[in-house]
């Protein structure tokens, strides 16, 4: 199989193509998600709310991510792999976040990282991009900022929308291959993937971005709770679970498990 790379996504766009990534955190799923034909898998900080039992992105550190990254990256032989710069691992500086993504690249297997931020990241992005590691933006709402941002709601509403086609122009500029948006309305996300040459991927973004992601967890259904209204549901994952842990249970406990054929 070949690999994605990034001029693919680029050529994707400029043929009217749509691709698309997937959370990964673990060599098990990558595989599973790879062969099932995910473009890019995302080794995204999420992994604090839906491995790490987090309540936010915010706490989850790049020693943290590094073996889920590592786990993905070598289980994955089609798809691109993007990391999470996890928070506090490269606002200071672009130093700080050319150091960050070269140990995510050396130790972490991943080719590509991924930043929360606009225009004023744009040295990290050109430093980065400029040490060899390919950049993916994400704007829109940001879950590092959730603090800053006021909690979980839609961003690049009204007057915010030019602000976020000028944030995506920089990061092209500073030499992002893709730029994120989560959360942001359908039309600015179509106005940002229109103004740019790179391709777009969208969460809760409409369907005019150029790729669509999405939390594992949240498609296939084995998280409960409030589901953002972006998911789409494509297995009952947590009630699969449920019933056959169970059946286990009840079997070892009423000794139909283990049976003959499963002892020596
Ligand atoms: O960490 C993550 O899963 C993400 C996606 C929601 C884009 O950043
Ligand atoms: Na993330």
């Amino acid at each position: 199989v070949r690999r994605v790379r990034t001029h693919h996504l680029l050529e994707a766009k400029r043929r009217g193509e749509r691709f698309t990534m997937l959370t990964s955190y673990d060599a098990l799923t990558a595989a599973v998600f790879d062969a099932a034909g995910v473009d890019t898998l995302l080794v995204g900080d999420s992994a604090g709310n839906n491995v790490l039992g987090y309540p936010t992105t915010i706490p989850v550190t790049v020693d943290e991510l590094l073996p889920l990254c590592r786990a993905v990256a070598g289980a994955a032989e089609r798809a691109l792999v993007v990391v999470d710069l996890p928070f506090g691992s490269y606002e200071a500086s672009p130093e700080q976040a050319v150091g960050t993504a070269v140990r995510f690249l050396k130790e972490g297997g991943a080719h590509a990282v991924k930043l929360e931020g606009g225009a004023w990241f744009a040295p990290h992005v050109r430093a980065m991009t400029q040490a060899g590691v390919p950049v993916v933006g994400h704007l829109g709402f940001t879950p590092q900022s959730e603090h800053a941002l006021g909690g979980y709601r839609v961003q690049g509403r009204g007057d915010a929308a030019q602000a976020l086609v000028e944030d995506a122009l920089a990061l092209q500029e500073a030499g992002a291959f893709c730029v994120l948006m989560e959360m942001v309305p359908a039309e600015t996300a179509a106005a940002v993937d229109a103004a740019l040459e790179v391709p777009t991927i969208g969460i809760g973004a409409g369907a005019g971005t150029t790729g669509q992601v999405l939390v594992w967890q949240d498609m296939l259904g084995l998280r409960r709770g409030r589901m953002p209204r972006f998911v789409r549901q494509y297995a009952d994952l947590h009630g699969v679970v449920t019933d056959a842990v169970g059946r286990y249970v009840a079997d070892v406990r009423e000794g139909r498990f283990p049976g003959p054929e499963h002892s020596f």
